[in-house]
């Protein structure tokens, strides 16, 4: 297989050409590098990963930061404990890259959830230009003074230096993303009127200034650029952008890893984002990295959403590209590149771009996560490792959601002898439910998966088979785990007995149709989720939700197309808004301390679900251990769902 030959960036071999990408992660402390960062590493080098690149190590802290726990390369002292970092990546022959960046005006966003400019602790950010990046809340940045650029040029120049003392073998240069090399190469960014802005010589001038500062340090030792294949409007165009990466290979960069996305979704159509969201086909982005290989000679890296290693294949016998990056896949099977080794491509956990716990999880705050992968983040927890279990017993799972087979499979593997009861006629639970709406495909990828799992590990498995107390006492389990999923909220709305009223599931599990004008009650994500399902089939929609926001339960990075998409359908979303009254022709509803009726064809409840575990103390009776995971303990998601089970797997 091409993907796993050795490819050469400048004078250093790299053992194949999967590359991890800089992924922020938020495991630091104080900038510093710690053990779980250490850990979460290391476990991607063991698993065959070509070469790492660590991400965004911050050269001027904290004025160019823009996460609540970078890496920081600005200081010596940093220098120790990013040295143990590139030796646990090397200690397992991947190559150590670290990626420096400075976030310009990206830094000190006022839309962050914990407020403002709290991430560049109070100091005003700095660009180019007196510009405003366009995502709402973003400050307007300072403009840099001249002899502030050269102080800038320089701290990327000692950074480098330290990448190399700590024993990082590549250092990466970031262009993408509209930080503030981006922003200085792009007329979208860069308004300045001197030497560093105006036409495209002026605009590269920053960043040649920076390779050139760079290059003093690195005698030997390759320097890769990560570029955007495309821009907004008013952006650099597709030529401009090929010949940026001409410019930078004749200024001696050594590989160019070609990515996309600005921090903001400006319209619909234009928009790809650094993390192409579910639904997004696979390679989205291949077309820029060839746009900018037909330029150049040095190895191009392509990446965005490569799922599957027979397309990430394809893309390099095309020659559409050198290497391929892979991001989220690492973060949710850490084995990827070992797994297709030994060509055991189904047993790959599956990332589907859900962007919840990773991108989701980096928005908030939190260190990040992975819905499919519990471990992520915890690959030194002793307590998260699974170890044989000391008997044999004889586990009884009752449901086959994500929780329930997640908590199948782990048991399984420790070498418990594992049942599941499942009452409907097939595996997946809620989540056959969550692929239906539009751009959701991709989660059937994590039914595969756990099917597949299921039968390796020879799990037995009855459909068709609703448990209750008595089933359970004559099937004597030594262990029973609950994982019945949750039970739809019926909410106490005067009228709602009514027969033009159904519940969000059953539409869609039975692919209803509601009439002309539907109402939803709620706007969770299952609400505006059915909202674009109904409104693609052309039904007029009114979302009715009490609080001040729609889809608060999903990501960003997902939700934005959606509300896009809701907006194309005109569907209304009356938020801060309570349902008072159902009648056989509509919805009375009161907002802004008015009343209003709406008429409906049909009114939909999607309030969300309720815990429904009160059997788990009825077979504490007979039963030695007992457990409840996922939606039938505390509704959630399949993050949820998927933790609990793997959890309770280890410990029976
Ligand atoms: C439209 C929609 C979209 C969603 N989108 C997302 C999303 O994008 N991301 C996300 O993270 N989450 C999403 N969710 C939520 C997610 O699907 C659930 O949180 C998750 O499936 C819960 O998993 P679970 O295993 O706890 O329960 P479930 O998936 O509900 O599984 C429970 C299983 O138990 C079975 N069962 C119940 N009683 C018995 C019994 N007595 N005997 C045998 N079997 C029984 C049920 O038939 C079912 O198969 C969505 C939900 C919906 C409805
Ligand atoms: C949690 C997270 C953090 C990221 N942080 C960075 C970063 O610091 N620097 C960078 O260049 N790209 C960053 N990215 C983008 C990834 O490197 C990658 O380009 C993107 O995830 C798309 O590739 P994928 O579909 O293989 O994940 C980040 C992505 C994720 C998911
Ligand atoms: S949380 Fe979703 S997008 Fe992020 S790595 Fe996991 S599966 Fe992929």
């Amino acid at each position: 297989m091409k993907l796993l030959t050795p490819i050469k960036i400048g004078n250093l071999e790299i053992r194949n050409r999967v590359v991890m990408p800089s992924m922020t992660n938020n495991y630091t402390k104080d900038g510093y590098v710690t053990q779980q960062m250490l850990d979460y590493y290391e476990a991607r080098a063991r698993g065959g990963v070509g070469m790492i690149c660590v991400e965004d190590g911050i050269v001027d802290f904290p004025v160019g930061n823009n996460t609540k726990n970078p890496v920081s390369i600005d200081n010596n002292k940093y220098i120790p404990m990013l040295t143990k970092l590139s030796t646990v990546i090397k200690k397992h022959g991947a190559r150590a890259a670290i990626q420096i960046s400075h976030a310009g005006r990206r830094a000190g966003r006022v839309s962050h959830e914990n407020g403002c400019m709290e991430v560049t602790r109070g100091m005003m950010p700095v660009a180019p230009s007196i510009v405003g990046h366009p995502f709402p809340g973003h400050v307007v940045p300072q403009e840099l003074r001249i002899e502030e650029i050269e102080g800038i040029v320089e701290k990327f120049g000692q950074a480098t230096r330290r990448a190399l003392e700590a024993g990082f073998e590549v250092v990466g240069l970031h262009c993408a993303h509209m930080y503030l090399c981006g922003e200085f190469l792009s007329p979208w960014a860069n308004k300045r009127t001197d030497k560093y802005g105006g036409n495209l010589e002026n605009r590269l001038r920053f960043v040649l200034e920076i390779i050139e500062r760079m290059k003093k340090e690195l005698v030997n030792v390759p320097l890769i650029c990560r570029m955007n294949g495309q821009e907004p409007e008013g952006g650099n165009t597709l030529l401009e952008i090929r010949e940026i990466a001409r410019r930078l290979q004749l200024a001696g960069v050594e590989a160019i890893s070609v990515s996309t996305g600005f921090g903001a979704v400006l319209n619909e159509r234009d928009f790809i984002s650094a993390e192409a969201p579910i639904g997004t086909p696979e390679g989205c982005i291949v077309h820029l990295a060839e746009n900018i290989k037909i330029g150049i000679t040095i190895p191009v890296m392509t990446g965005n959403m490569i799922r599957n290693p027979e397309f990430a294949e394809n893309v390099l016998l095309e020659n559409r590209a050198d290497m391929i990056t892979l991001g989220r896949p690492l973060i949710t099977d850490p084995d990827w590149v070992n797994k297709v080794r030994a060509g055991k491509y189904r047993d790959i956990r599956p990332c589907v771009s859900c962007c919840q716990g990773c991108v989701g999880y980096l928005t908030k705050d939190l260190p990040i996560t992975c819905i499919m992968n519990p471990v992520a983040g915890k690959e030194g927890d002793l307590s998260m490792q699974p170890v044989p279990a000391d008997r044999e017993k004889k586990v009884l799972v009752i449901g086959g959601g994500p929780g329930g087979l997640e908590t199948a499979i782990t048991a399984a593997s420790r070498g418990h002898k594992v049942t599941i009861w499942e009452k409907e006629q097939q595996l997946g639970g809620t989540l056959l439910l969550a692929e239906l709406p539009p751009r959701k495909d991709e989660l059937k990828k994590i039914r595969d998966y756990f099917s597949h799992t299921v039968s390796q590990l020879k799990i037995e498995v009855e459909l068709g088979k609703e448990a209750n107390k008595e089933l359970i006492k004559a099937f004597k389990p030594d262990a029973v785990v609950l994982a019945i999923g949750g039970q739809s909220i019926i909410p106490l709305i005067k009228g709602i007995a009514q027969n033009n009223v159904f519940l969000a599931n059953d539409v869609l599990r039975n692919n209803m149709t509601l009439g002309e004008k539907v109402v939803i009650i709620g706007g969770g994500q299952v609400g505006v989720e059915l909202a674009e399902l109904l409104g693609e089939k052309g039904v007029s929609v009114t979302v009715v939700e009490a609080l001040p926001s729609v889809a608060g339960d999903m990501s960003s990075a997902v939700k934005v197309l959606l509300m896009f998409k809701l907006e194309d359908y005109n569907v209304r979303m009356l938020t801060n808004t309570l349902a008072k009254e159902i009648k056989a022709n509509g919805v009375l509803i009161e907002r802004n301390d008015a009343e209003e009726f709406i008429e409906a064809d049909s009114i939909v409840i999607a309030v969300g679900s309720a815990a429904q575990n009160s059997l788990e103390v009825e077979l504490k009776e007979f039963v030695q251990e007992v457990y409840a995971v996922g939606d039938c303990l505390k509704p959630g998601n399949i993050l949820g769902a998927v933790h609990d089970g793997y959890k309770v797997g280890l410990i029976i």
